[in-house]
């Protein structure tokens, strides 16, 4: 059963970072209700990308929904910021040591939905533990670092077994998928229940973004 409308969340990564918020509006302009906000830290990816001043001036620029993924190796110390920046969900890995449950639970007492997200190198069953707890598991088709990466068809069998455990499990938590997501492998991921789709270079670079979104979200 897939508990979730699909969705594509365009990852602002690949838009142009001189103007943001023209990336944030041809989002909208394209009928997405999400955005995928990737947050990089230089240690625990080697690349660095945008802050919660940049995500809070978005915010007064859309109300799409902030899907804020942390790529930090303490995204615990972040979590106040990026909230008060106006995250509407916040995601975060769960390779670094850190105390992760305490993390999810703060970002759910603080009225935000949360994420755990595993890179492709993490055993799926890593996440486990925390099923129960969040509101999405992002699995990760790339190494996280760098738009643009292709996409390790590797990774479905994480979908399938996530997909397995939620229905098992009785539980309703979003299936996203982040890196190399294109034309080409959307229905792939659809079928083994994921339900949302972070698209960088895809969305932004695609001649026409709003059938992009179609294909995913009303299955054209
Ligand atoms: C990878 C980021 C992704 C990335 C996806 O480090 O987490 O969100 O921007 O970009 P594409 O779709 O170009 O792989
Ligand atoms: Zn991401």
């Amino acid at each position: 059963m897939d508990v979730n409308t699909p969705i594509l969340a365009p990852s602002l990564l690949a838009a142009n970072h001189a103007n943001l918020a023209k990336g944030l509006h041809y989002a909208e302009k394209n009928g997405c209700q999400w955005i995928h906000l990737d947050i990089m830290d230089g240690h625990f990816v080697p690349n660095l990308s945008f802050g919660p001043q940049t995500v809070k001036n978005l915010r007064k620029e859309s109300s799409l929904f902030f899907d804020t993924h942390l790529m930090m190796d303490n995204p615990h110390h972040y979590i106040d910021a990026f909230s008060d920046a106006g995250s509407d969900l916040i995601s975060i890995h769960i390779e670094p040591e850190y105390p992760i449950l305490n993390t999810l639970e703060k970002i759910k007492n603080m009225g935000l939905k949360n994420g755990i997200v595993l890179n492709p190198k993490t055993p799926v069953e890593k996440v486990e533990p925390y099923l129960e707890i969040i509101d999405l598991v992002l699995v990760m088709t790339v190494q996280p670092g760098f738009g643009g990466q292709r996409f390790q068809k590797a990774m479905t069998n994480k979908m399938q077994l996530l997909n397995r455990w939620r229905r098992e499990k009785n539980l309703s938590f979003r299936l996203e998928v982040d890196g190399g997501i294109a034309e080409d492998n959307l229905s792939l991921c659809l079928k083994e229940g994921v339900d949302t789709l972070v698209a960088g270079t895809a969305f932004y670079e695609h001649p026409k973004p709003t059938y992009f979104r179609k294909l995913i979200e009303e299955k054209v």
